[in-house]
């Protein structure tokens, strides 16, 4: 078994909000995230996939094949979006990291079998200091 990753980058904004919260309290959990106007990330995306090597090719996956595949079904979407109003896929759900980083490997996990090989990780930066990984469980 072998580990190929492929980085990829959107920038998006979004905002922290409960509405069943007071706006104080939205405040002190999420901070500057709560902001009402949103803000925006330079989100960083790296997809494992994990497979054996083709013997004919040298590959586990074309990383050209999985670099169209994450720009067509994330990147696209994402890309100088709200994540909070402007993405389908995304309606109702809090725009942490975490659950960007989950929405992400739900979507991409049967398309990547489509490419013969199978999705290991996401890792989704929100900052240079801030990133987080899902391995689907
Ligand atoms: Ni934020």
């Amino acid at each position: 078994m072998i580990y190929v990753t492929r980085r990829e980058h959107f920038n998006a904004a979004h905002k922290l909000y409960n509405e069943s919260w007071s706006p104080e309290k939205n405040e002190t959990v999420f901070g500057k995230c709560a902001n009402p106007n949103w803000h925006g990330h330079n989100y960083e995306l790296f997809v494992t996939v994990k497979g054996s090597v083709n013997p004919q090719t040298g590959f586990v996956v074309n990383l050209k094949d999985l670099s169209a595949l994450i720009r067509t079904e994330i990147c696209d979407k994402l890309d100088h979006k709200n994540l909070n109003l402007d993405v389908d896929f995304m309606q109702g759900v809090m725009t942490s990291t975490e659950n960007v980083a989950i929405v992400i490997f739900n979507k991409l996990a049967p398309k990547i079998k489509e490419l013969g090989t199978n999705l290991h990780a996401i890792k989704l930066c929100e900052t240079e200091n801030n990133c987080v990984e899902y391995f689907g469980e």
